[in-house]
């Protein structure tokens, strides 16, 4: 298994190219099953997730295949087997964006529970409900959710659906069974965060008739057939974010090409009042940073867009252990989600759990160590503290980090970080 090695200390400066959104590409190659028409996605990250996404395609009889200059190229033409089997989907809970767009098209699925994950519960129940509505029957069997039009139906049908909480996937299962059901949809209390509104625009110019998106309240006009499309993943924000932060500790000046401010309101806010310099320009955005020792932490909690990210809290909690002060974060989204306290407290962080809160004393220093990855942000988080940290530290169970950041130390080291990875 990979490691990184991370030597800290160095400030950050240049340029880095923010990558399409991981987020945003796993559902748009899912809503790619929707058509028999060829689809070709633009910007899609080159990311372990995104490697399984198109394997699960492929596992279903689906071309799907990244070309030579990047593009992502799937043709659902034919599909021999509407199923997304364990192996892939404890792999990656995303799998179940599948269930949507297989129902719509194809009338049935068979859909592996997703099981446990390290950051919380995360059940599908409201998937099951919404689709439900719809029209669909699902049954649970053997760790698979059995879906299948209910009798006497071609298509699904439209349903207002209002879901108990504010959920990502949930949305995007049902915008993309929706766009090709019978009738009107109407999805209330519906997610707002961009990788939705982008789903919407690649819908829409796929044929869909989709209004709302980006708002809590979408509504979808079902259509006979969908056609093929081309499409530019959106910019991915939470990586954007991610390096905003570690400029933020190391102190420096870089700019974050093709990221986009206006998808991180509530991060730069919270970066301006510790004392960094953060800018929309063109096709980018620029952060200047004294460096943490002069920053003031910053108390958060966290909420759905576009309140602060959940996928932002641990990376912004290492900013916190190293800048002046004390700071309360609390996290509302996920009960699991401070698996990263126990390793920054090894790197000398203090930081004290109560919960769903933490309290963080800012510390002068960090001292480098060996510390392990225990979720995708988690190990963000650790890259950030490392970069940081007086002497080495070593990073294990790289392959966390690996399933969402496109390169991450390859850019690093292009804008000044020691940071080289080993394998074991
Ligand atoms: C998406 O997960 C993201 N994943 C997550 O990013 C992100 O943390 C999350 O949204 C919240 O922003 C992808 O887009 C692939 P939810 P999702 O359904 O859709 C509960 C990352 O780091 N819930 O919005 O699975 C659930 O348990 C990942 O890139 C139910 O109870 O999250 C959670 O507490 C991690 N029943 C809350 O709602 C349901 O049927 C929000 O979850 C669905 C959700």
């Amino acid at each position: 298994m990979d490691k990184l090695l991370i030597r800290g200390g160095r400030r950050l400066h240049g340029e880095l190219l923010v990558s399409g959104a991981k987020n945003a590409a796993l559902p748009q190659l899912c809503a790619a099953l929707l058509s028999a028409d060829p689809v070709t996605l633009h910007n899609v990250p080159r990311l372990q997730d995104v490697r399984t996404m198109l394997k699960l395609l492929r596992n279903m009889g689906v071309a799907a295949e990244r070309s030579d200059d990047g593009a992502v190229h799937v043709d659902a033409r034919v599909l021999s087997t509407p199923e997304a089997p364990y192996e892939l989907v404890k792999t990656m809970r995303a799998s179940v964006l599948a269930l949507g767009p297989l129902l719509a098209r194809f009338g049935e699925a068979t859909v592996s529970l997703p099981g446990g994950c390290a950051i919380g519960s995360r059940p599908v129940d409201q998937h099951v409900r919404g689709l439900s509505a719809m029209g669909a029957e699902i049954v649970l069997e053997h760790g698979y959710m059995i879906a299948r039009l209910s009798a006497g139906r071609t298509r699904l049908k439209g349903a207002r659906i209002t879901t108990d909480m504010v959920t990502v996937t949930g949305t995007e299962n049902f915008l993309m069974a929706a766009a090709l059901a019978e009738g009107e949809t109407l999805l209330e209390n519906a997610a707002q965060e961009p990788e939705i509104a982008d789903l919407a625009e690649m819908l829409i110019a796929m044929g869909a008739r989709i209004e709302g998106h980006g708002s809590s309240r979408i509504r979808i006009q079902g259509v006979e057939r969908l056609h093929g499309c081309s499409h530019r993943v959106v910019a991915d924000r939470i990586e954007a974010g991610t390096f905003l932060c570690a400029v933020a500790a190391t102190g420096g000046d870089v700019l974050l090409r093709h990221g986009r401010a206006d998808h991180l309101d509530a991060v730069i806010e919270k970066l301006r009042a510790a004392g960094a310099e953060v800018q929309a320009v063109q096709d980018g955005i620029r952060v200047q940073s004294p460096g943490s020792a002069k920053l003031c932490a910053q108390g958060f909690r966290t909420t759905e867009y576009p309140g602060f990210p959940t996928d932002m809290q641990a990376q912004f909690m290492a900013l916190n252990c190293i800048a002046q002060g004390r700071s309360t974060v609390t996290e509302t989204i996920f009960e699991n989600r401070f698996m990263h306290v126990d390793e920054l407290l090894r790197l000398g962080a203090r930081i004290q759990v109560d919960g769903k809160v933490a309290v963080i004393e800012g510390v002068a220093r960090l001292s480098g160590a060996t510390v392990t990855a225990t979720d995708l942000r988690a190990s963000a988080s650790l890259v950030i503290a490392g970069l940081v940290a007086d002497g080495e530290t070593v990073l294990e169970h790289v392959h966390h980090l690996d399933r969402g950041y496109d390169c991450m130390e390859a850019k690093l080291r292009g804008i000044g970080a020691d940071i080289e990875r080993a394998s074991a």
